[in-house]
């Protein structure tokens, strides 16, 4: 049962006190909804201490034993990493807890975008008309993603992308700062575009590209003569 203020606000808990955590305060506060208990986070050096006047309870691992304690009602996974955030959501689904969304006010959503759950979208946002947004994914500060696009579970597109309409980003993609990415684009799985990239095509799971036009560089998990194969030679 969900457990309220007396400003009938839903008590919330964010995992993580790291940078991500927070952007990921700093949303929730400005978006006046909720009522912060504080944060948990594994590294011990900081359970006890207050992060911008937020209490660091203790570890990830005490979620289940604070979450009677504090009188939790619902969690947001503020971790920057891809895998480990997608992952942690899983674990907190088969506890019951909710999994809110931390939206900034100043971002703009279409009203027929759909969003996910444990899903960040941070200042100055824009998601357009008919996009999917996954659950876990970072939408980071002034991020654009245009008409018909789909963003996959635990992607984090990061501040000033540009993302044009239909495009298609699997699940677990890292998209870098300032990269654009032309229509009707698939990135495939945990693929990774660096930092002012501009994608004009179809990116395989796992790799890197970079560069204007983006080109791959690294296939993760590839063997070198695989990797040779699929990856053009660099000039
Ligand atoms: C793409 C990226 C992930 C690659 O990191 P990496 O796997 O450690 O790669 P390296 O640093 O070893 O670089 C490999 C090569 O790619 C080049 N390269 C790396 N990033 C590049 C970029 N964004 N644009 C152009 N070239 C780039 C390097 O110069 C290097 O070239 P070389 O082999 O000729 O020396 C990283 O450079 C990047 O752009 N990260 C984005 C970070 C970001 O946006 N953070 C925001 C957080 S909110």
């Amino acid at each position: 049962m969900r457990h309220t203020t007396k400003d009938d606000k839903i008590r919330v808990l964010i995992l993580g006190a790291g940078g991500q955590g927070r952007v990921v305060l700093d949303i929730l506060l400005q978006a006046r909804k909720y009522d912060i208990v504080g944060f948990l986070d594994n590294n011990s050096d900081i359970h006890g201490r207050r992060v911008d006047g937020f209490l660091v309870h203790g570890g990830i691992d005490d979620l289940e034993k604070l979450t009677a304690e504090l009188d939790i009602d619902g969690v947001i996974i503020a971790i920057g990493d891809n895998g480990a955030r997608r992952g942690l959501a899983r674990q907190v689904e088969q506890t019951g807890l909710e999994l809110i969304n931390a939206v900034h006010p100043s971002a703009t959503l279409a009203y027929n975008a759909t969003v996910g759950r444990n899903v960040v979208i941070a200042a100055g946002a824009v998601v357009c008309a008919n996009c999917q947004i996954g659950d876990s994914v970072i939408l980071n500060t002034g991020c654009i993603i245009d008409h018909q696009t789909m963003i996959g579970e635990g992607s984090h597109i990061c501040p000033g992308v540009r993302i044009a309409g239909r495009v298609k980003v699997e699940p677990g993609v890292f998209i870098g700062i300032g990269a654009t990415i032309i229509p009707k684009v698939t990135l495939g799985c945990e693929a990774i575009v660096g930092a002012g990239a501009v994608v004009l095509e179809d990116v395989l799971p796992m790799a890197t590209v970079v560069g204007v036009p983006a080109q791959p560089i690294k296939l993760a998990g590839a063997s070198e003569d695989i990797a040779a194969m699929l990856l053009p030679a660099r000039t």
